[in-house]
C-alpha cells in the first residue's frame, strides 16, 4: 500500500445547484489514517462536498478518486463495492424507522451479500457497537421510542459496526444536537477509532470544541473554497477575518445587514 498516496483526493471539483455554486474549483488530498475536521458555516457545502466522497453527488467539473481511483464516473453497481469500505454517518442519522435498534445497526453487514456474515456474529459485534456509544440494553427499542442524541449515537453504531471495519469514516455533524457530556464521548470515540483501528476519519461540523479536539487537520470551507487549512492551532492563531469570525461566533456583516435592512419588522402591523 503507498503510504504517500492520499486516500480521498477531490481535483477542481466544482458543484452548483442551478445558479448557486456551493463548491468553487476545489482542491482536497484526504491523508490515511488522519481525522481531517471541514467547519463552515450552515449552507456552506459540507454536506455537499461528504456526498461528492461516497458518489452520492457528482462534480459539474473536476475529479473524484478513493485510493487513486476516479469513482466520479462510476455508476451506481460499480460503486457498491467502494462504498463498502466507506462508511457515512449522515447528518439526519437515516435510521429506519421500522428496524429495532439492533437491526439497524446490523443492516450494513446483512445488506453485504458478497460477503455472508454470520447472524450471531452481527448480533455480538452489533452489541459491542452500541456499548461503545453508551447504548448497552437498546437493542429492541425503535428508533421513533429514542431522543435525538440516542438516535445520532446509534448512527454511529452502525458506522463502526461493519465486518471487515471501513476503511474511512464521513462523519457529518456528529455532536450537534448532543449535550456537552455526550458530545465529548463522541469526540473520544472519533480519536479511538483513529488509534486503535487505525480509521481514516473525515468530521464535518460546525462545533469548534469538537474540530479541535479530534483534527489533526481542519479546513475550512467559505464560498466555495477553502479559506483555512492547518493544524488546529494554526486555525486558533489565523488572521483571516473570516476565520476569526467563525470561531468566536460572531456574525458576518452581510447577515447582520439582512437583519438591518428589516429592522421595522416588529412595527409591520
Ligand atoms: N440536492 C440539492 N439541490 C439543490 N440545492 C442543494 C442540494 N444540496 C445542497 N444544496 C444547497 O447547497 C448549499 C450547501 O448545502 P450543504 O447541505 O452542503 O450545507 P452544509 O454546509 O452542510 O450546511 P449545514 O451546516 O446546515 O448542514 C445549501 O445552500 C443547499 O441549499
Ligand atoms: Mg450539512
Amino acid at each position: 500500500m503507498d503510504i504517500e498516496k492520499p486516500i480521498i483526493e477531490l481535483r477542481r471539483v466544482t458543484k452548483s445547484f442551478g445558479r448557486q455554486r456551493v463548491l468553487d474549483d476545489l482542491d482536497l488530498r484526504i491523508e490515511r489514517g488522519k481525522t481531517t475536521v471541514i467547519i463552515g458555516r450552515s449552507g456552506s457545502g459540507k454536506s455537499v462536498l461528504l456526498k461528492h466522497i461516497v458518489g452520492l453527488l457528482r462534480p459539474d467539473r473536476g475529479e473524484v478518486y478513493f485510493e487513486g481511483r476516479r469513482i466520479d464516473t462510476l455508476n451506481e453497481k460499480t460503486l457498491v463495492p467502494i462504498r463498502r469500505q466507506i462508511s457515512f454517518v449522515f447528518q439526519l442519522n437515516a435510521l429506519f424507522d421500522s428496524l429495532t435498534v439492533g437491526e439497524n445497526v446490523g443492516f450494513p453487514m446483512t445488506e453485504n451479500t458478497a460477503r455472508q456474515v454470520p447472524k450471531a456474529k452481527i448480533r455480538e459485534l452489533g452489541r459491542r457497537c452500541l456499548d461503545i456509544v453508551g447504548l448497552a440494553g437498546f437493542e429492541s427499542k425503535i428508533p421513533p421510542e429514542l431522543s435525538g442524541g440516542e438516535k445520532k449515537r446509534v448512527a454511529l453504531a452502525r458506522a463502526i459496526a461493519m465486518d471487515p471495519p471501513p476503511k474511512i469514516i464521513l462523519y457529518d455533524e456528529p455532536t450537534t444536537g448532543l449535550d456537552p457530556p455526550r458530545a465529548d464521548v463522541i469526540n473520544k470515540l472519533i480519536r479511538h477509532l483513529q488509534h486503535e483501528v487505525h480509521v481514516t476519519s473525515v468530521v464535518v461540523t460546525h462545533d469548534m470544541k469538537s474540530a479541535l479536539e479530534v483534527g489533526d487537520r481542519i479546513l475550512m470551507l467559505y464560498n466555495g473554497r477553502f479559506v483555512a487549512d492547518g493544524s488546529p492551532q494554526a486555525l486558533l492563531e489565523s488572521d483571516s477575518p473570516v476565520v476569526k469570525r467563525f470561531i468566536e461566533g460572531i456574525a458576518e456583516p452581510e447577515e447582520l445587514a439582512t437583519i438591518s435592512r428589516h429592522a421595522d419588522f416588529d412595527g409591520r402591523r
